[in-house]
């Protein structure tokens, strides 16, 4: 492959971002969904394209304006985001930072559910597709596979063991009980690796970003 400038070290390769919540159909007018700003997944979108990389950010409902230079796939659910993000393979890099919800509501109503004198409905749920692990032992696995992960409690356990259970190649862990992390501007993030950890200081996610693809670059040659 041709090398880019230095400037651009990620010209030539092509990026998959996940990013913001998914939400997942009850019925017409209501979802199941997560908290997510989308904040920290558009972040790092937009520090590969800086870096020279063709993005694809694939991005549940977020407040936020796609970086530019970068290709958005909207999407709703998490079905959704697997299906535009196989579409967009091969890939060199993929970094899933979506919240993606685990749990979808096993059947969708058509119509409106109405309140009435049955009382509350009982929601039966079933387990969402896993994006992450999904790329990560596809055969067209990209070359490098990062995932988040964030935790409220014994974050780099819990990284650890995720680094193990969807077979990708880089955690990067979060602390979410640290106030103003989820829909806040900073993040205090470690880096969990087959090789070890590196442990960032808390720093804007912008910041975070332009680290995570600084080091996204060296990693692929
Ligand atoms: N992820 C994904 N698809 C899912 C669930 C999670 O791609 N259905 C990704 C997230 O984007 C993130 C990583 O997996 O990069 C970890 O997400 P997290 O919610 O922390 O892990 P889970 O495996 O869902 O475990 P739990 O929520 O029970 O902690
Ligand atoms: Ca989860």
């Amino acid at each position: 492959a041709l090398a880019g400038p230095a400037s651009k070290p990620l010209a030539g390769k092509r990026a998959i971002v996940t990013a913001g919540p998914t939400v997942e159909p009850i019925d017409p007018v209501r979802v199941i969904a997560n908290r997510s700003s989308g904040k920290q997944g558009y972040a790092i979108a937009a520090a590969l394209e800086a870096l020279g990389a063709d993005v694809v950010l694939v991005s549940g409902p977020t407040a936020l304006t796609a970086p530019a230079g970068v290709r958005r796939v909207s999407v709703e659910t998490a079905h959704e985001m697997l299906m535009a993000c196989e579409a967009a393979l091969p890939a060199d890099v993929a970094v899933c930072v979506a919240a993606v919800a685990d749990w979808r509501p096993a059947s969708v109503g058509e119509t409106k559910l109405k309140k009435g004198a049955g009382g509350p409905p009982t929601l039966t749920l079933v387990e969402n597709p896993d994006i992450l692990a999904t790329l990560s032992k596809d055969q067209r696995r990209p070359r490098l596979v990062v995932g988040f992960a964030a935790e409220t409690h014994d974050v780099e356990v819990h990284a650890r063991a995720k680094l193990q259970t969807k077979g990708c190649d880089w955690i990067v862990a979060n602390d979410v009980s640290v106030a103003g992390t989820m829909g806040g501007d900073d993040n205090a993030v470690a880096i969990v690796t087959h090789a070890g950890i590196e442990r960032w200081e808390r720093m804007s996610k912008g910041e975070v970003a332009r680290r995570l693809a600084a080091r996204i670059a060296e990693e692929l040659p």
